[in-house]
């Protein structure tokens, strides 16, 4: 039986494995417990039997008019079951009227996300470390 909650509540890090499946660096499950506590909305999939968090999903926000979802993952075993669709529905919810909710996704999480309204669009995103000095120097600024 899996059910649903806003926040950490009961969960520590042990119930945290096996997450950010194919990341090269992947966050410890402490650093895992620690965006989600530090995120605006954080909603758990949890399997109590096994005390295991089964999926989750992330939001950062500004409280109004714009949020954007960072991470949403369901772990493979609990794939497949609907546990993705209804972190996202709740989510949604949670966002109920919000001018803007951003997602950076693969185009083959596209479609997943589509089901629920969204649609593809351009966005700049930087990931890992920043360096913006060959940026300036291009400029002729630096
Ligand atoms: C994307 C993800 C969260 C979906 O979770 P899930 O619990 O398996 O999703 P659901 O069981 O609710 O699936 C709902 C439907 O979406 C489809 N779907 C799932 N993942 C999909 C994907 N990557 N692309 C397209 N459709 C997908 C399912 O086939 C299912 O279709 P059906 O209702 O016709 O059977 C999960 O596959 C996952 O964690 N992937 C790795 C991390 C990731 O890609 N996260 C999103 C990054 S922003």
């Amino acid at each position: 039986m899996i059910h649903y909650q806003r926040g950490t509540h009961g969960i520590d890090a042990g119930w945290l494995d096996g997450y950010f499946v194919g990341w090269s660096d992947p966050p410890s499950p402490e650093r895992h417990l620690k965006i989600l506590n530090g995120s605006s909305i954080a909603i758990l999939a949890i399997d109590d039997e096994h005390r295991r968090v089964a999926g989750f999903i992330t939001a950062i926000t500004d409280g109004s008019l714009a949020a954007y979802i960072p991470l949403l993952e369901v772990l493979p075993e609990y794939q497949g079951r609907g546990i993705g669709s209804e972190l996202v529905r709740r989510m949604l919810a949670e966002l109920d009227g919000y001018y803007m909710i951003d997602v950076s996704c693969d185009a083959d999480v596209q479609p997943f996300y589509a089901r629920f309204g969204l649609h593809p669009w351009t966005a700049m995103i930087h990931r890992g470390r920043i360096d913006s000095t060959p940026v300036l120097k291009k400029g002729g600024r630096g």
